[in-house]
């Protein structure tokens, strides 16, 4: 028996104006456009991100569904916490956001949040993150008078932070955890109870596990530029660092790189590792500048 309603004509036009809609809400369950998780960095908390998040939501346009969350942790001073117990910290509140992530998550993560990524990526066997986006971080370490350090340590200047940061107790605070002072190499080897040990530079059990978790990441995209002010040297964010003589050897010269100590030349060797470097960029504004979002962030996020 033929239904009433086959053929009506209204219903017809109904379906034809829901059925892109319809489409789009499938396309972001099925094909799926991944969370993406944020992790701020020294003295900034989730308020930080306001333009971040609306970029991301525009981009939604042609990004149906896309959920971000700026993990609320170790916001301002509490940034000052040392790396590992911050690193616990985000897992925390980070692992199920990945649980419930089918397709898995993308890591937007900024400055010293950076570095903070980079350890849950490392010891998180199970994480599904896709992009990993490293937004000005100091990735190969910090050495500069800048206005923060002036801040923590008003009786410091980075010639002579070492005699405090390679102590146990400077590394309880989180600059201290990547203080990387060229001129003093075998005390940040010695004392460095983070970056070394990530970078694989001081021997660790869990190196090879570390690495192997960190490779995990589909990609590796690394944002920086000249203009920085504060990751010093500016290309720290690009994984280059000063020699002994302050002059700065780039990514590729790197003993971190060339030996593959965590995992960056497998990266490059797969093709996933992208480099993103901009002028005229200030140190406060990465997450707030939107020709940068467009160029370095937005394609990352599918
Ligand atoms: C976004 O993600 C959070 C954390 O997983 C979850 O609680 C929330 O329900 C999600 N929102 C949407 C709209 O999917
Ligand atoms: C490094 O640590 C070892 C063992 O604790 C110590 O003997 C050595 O003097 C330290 N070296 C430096 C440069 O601090
Ligand atoms: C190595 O991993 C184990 C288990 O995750 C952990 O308990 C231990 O502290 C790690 N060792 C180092 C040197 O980080
Ligand atoms: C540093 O400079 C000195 C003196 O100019 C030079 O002899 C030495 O080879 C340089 N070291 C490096 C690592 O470039
Ligand atoms: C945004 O980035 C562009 C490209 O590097 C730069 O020219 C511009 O000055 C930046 N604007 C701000 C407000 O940082």
């Amino acid at each position: 028996m033929e239904e009433p309603w086959i053929g009506d004509s209204s219903r017809g036009g109904a379906v034809r104006v829901l059925w892109p809609l319809l489409l789009a809400c499938l396309a972001a369950q099925v094909i799926g456009y991944k969370p993406v998780i944020v992790v701020h960095g020294l003295f900034d908390g989730s308020s930080d991100f306001v333009n971040l998040l609306r970029f991301i939501n525009e981009a939604n346009v042609t990004h149906p569904g896309t959920n971000v969350s700026v993990i609320d942790l170790f916001d301002r001073a509490y940034s000052l916490q040392p790396l590992w117990k911050q690193v616990e910290g985000f897992k925390e509140a980070i692992y199920p956001i990945m649980q419930n992530a089918a397709d898995g998550v993308h890591f937007i993560c900024y400055s010293q949040g950076g570095l903070v990524c980079r350890g849950i990526l490392s010891t998180l066997s199970d994480h599904n993150v896709n992009s990993f986006i490293s937004l000005s971080s100091p990735q190969a370490g910090q050495y500069g008078d800048t206005d923060y350090l002036k801040y923590i340590f008003p009786q410091f200047v980075k010639s002579n932070l070492f005699h405090l940061c390679y102590t146990s107790v400077g590394q309880r605070v989180s600059i201290c955890n990547y203080w990387k002072d060229p001129h003093h190499q075998d005390m940040y080897l010695n004392s460095s109870d983070y970056l070394a040990l990530l970078d694989g530079e001081r021997p660790n059990p869990n190196a090879t596990m570390w690495k192997k978790n960190f490779l995990r990441i589909k990609r590796l995209v690394l944002i920086g530029g000249p203009d920085d002010g504060v990751i010093t040297p500016w290309q720290s964010s690009q994984f280059g660092f000063y020699d002994a003589n302050e002059t700065v050897v780039e990514m590729k010269q790197q003993d971190i790189y060339l030996r593959d100590m965590f995992g960056l030349k497998t990266l490059d060797a797969r093709g996933d590792l992208v480099q993103c470097v901009f002028p005229g960029v200030q140190h406060t504004m990465w997450h707030s500048n939107e020709t940068v979002f467009t160029a370095c962030i937005q394609k990352w996020l599918t």
